[in-house]
């Protein structure tokens, strides 16, 4: 999919075809180990209760990395030349990178990239009357995808923002791919990334089990996303939400659990589930400062500079060039 530039204006959504979102559930739900991609999850109300994630006690990474960026935001602000674009990856609300903004007067433009057209339109809304000054072109559409930049813009140098530690959402083989390609988007610039860290289970395992079951809803939404848009017929108290640890790949694992034996219809297929069996809907990846590094290197970055909370439960990272 190409990127489209909804200069000032919100544009119209990539078509449910294009999105890929029929193909993904069928192909998921066809293998041995059923899956479904979590970039699916963000639909209006998805990136909501996203949103009200960020603010349950039991999610750390929100608050420890918005902690991060009031330190480092006039530092990463004093090296940034004037007229640069600021460039952010699977942007949300953009309510943390107001931190960053807010430091940044010199920015030519802010181009927020989402799959989620609701959060960019919201959050183009509330920086138009924070930062009236501020040129904003959200993009809807994959920040692994080519990035075409109005042409007044194209030869203005680059920054990268890529927080929240959705990069451990894709495997690490992935997760270096997507840095590469995010180096050629950026053509020589510098990429700020937010990395989850490894940490106490009795502190990690909570983050995706909140008591008040908002990650559960977060979860079980992707279900109730597939019977709207693919006429799906889930029976939503038939699911549960569970989160583990799992320490051999050093990841949280979500998945969706079928309470009993039963047979799910959708767009002409029947997908028979056993009680017990498990749809694996997401990875999140927690890394060692280390392990990053290798990763980020392998992707042909240098890691140039590391902020951490006194916890080291997450680290905030500048990667530049060769
Ligand atoms: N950056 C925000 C939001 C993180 S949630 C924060 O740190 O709080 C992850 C965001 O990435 C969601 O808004 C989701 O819609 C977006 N996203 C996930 N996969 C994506 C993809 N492949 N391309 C573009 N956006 C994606
Ligand atoms: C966006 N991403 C980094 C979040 C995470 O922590 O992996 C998504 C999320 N899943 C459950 N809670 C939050």
């Amino acid at each position: 999919m190409n990127h489209h530039v909804m200069a000032k204006r919100a544009g119209t959504e990539p078509a449910a075809s294009e999105s890929g979102f029929a193909e993904a559930v069928i192909e998921g739900l066809s293998a041995d180990t059923k899956t479904l991609p979590c970039r699916f999850f963000y639909d209006a109300i998805g990136s909501e209760l996203f949103e009200q994630i960020t603010q349950v006690p039991e999610y750390y990474p929100t608050r420890t990395e918005a902690a991060l960026l009031e330190r480092s935001a006039t530092g990463i602000s004093a090296r940034t030349r004037a007229g640069t674009v600021l460039i952010e990856f699977g942007s949300g609300s953009s309510r943390k990178t107001e931190i960053l903004l807010a430091q940044m007067p010199q920015l030519a433009a802010y181009v927020p990239i989402d799959v989620s057209g609701d959060a960019l339109r919201e959050a183009q809304a509330r920086l138009a009357q924070r930062f009236p000054a501020l040129d904003v072109l959200p993009v809807v559409g994959d920040f692994g995808a080519d990035l075409h930049l109005p042409r007044h813009l194209a030869h203005a140098p680059r920054l990268g923002f890529f927080p929240g530690s959705t990069i451990g959402n894709l495997v690490p083989a992935h997760a270096q791919e997507l840095l590469a390609q995010m180096g050629r988007q950026l053509d020589g610039g510098r990429l700020i990334v937010g990395v989850d860290l490894r940490k106490d289970l009795a502190v990690l395992v909570p983050a995706y089990n909140d008591a008040a079951g908002v990650t559960a809803a977060f979860n079980l939404n992707l279900l109730t996303r597939i019977n709207r848009e693919l006429g799906g017929d889930f029976d939503l108290r038939a699911f549960r939400h569970d989160a583990v640890w799992n320490g051999d790949e050093g990841r949280i694992e979500m998945h969706l659990v079928s309470r009993k034996r039963q047979d799910v219809h959708l767009l002409g297929h029947v997908f028979a589930f056993t009680e017990g069996e498990r749809i694996h809907t997401e990875n999140s990846y927690k890394y060692s400062l280390e392990g990053f590094r290798r990763v980020a290197e392998g992707a042909g970055w240098r890691v140039t500079s590391v902020w951490t909370d006194e916890r080291q439960w997450f680290s905030l990272q500048e990667l530049s060039r060769g």
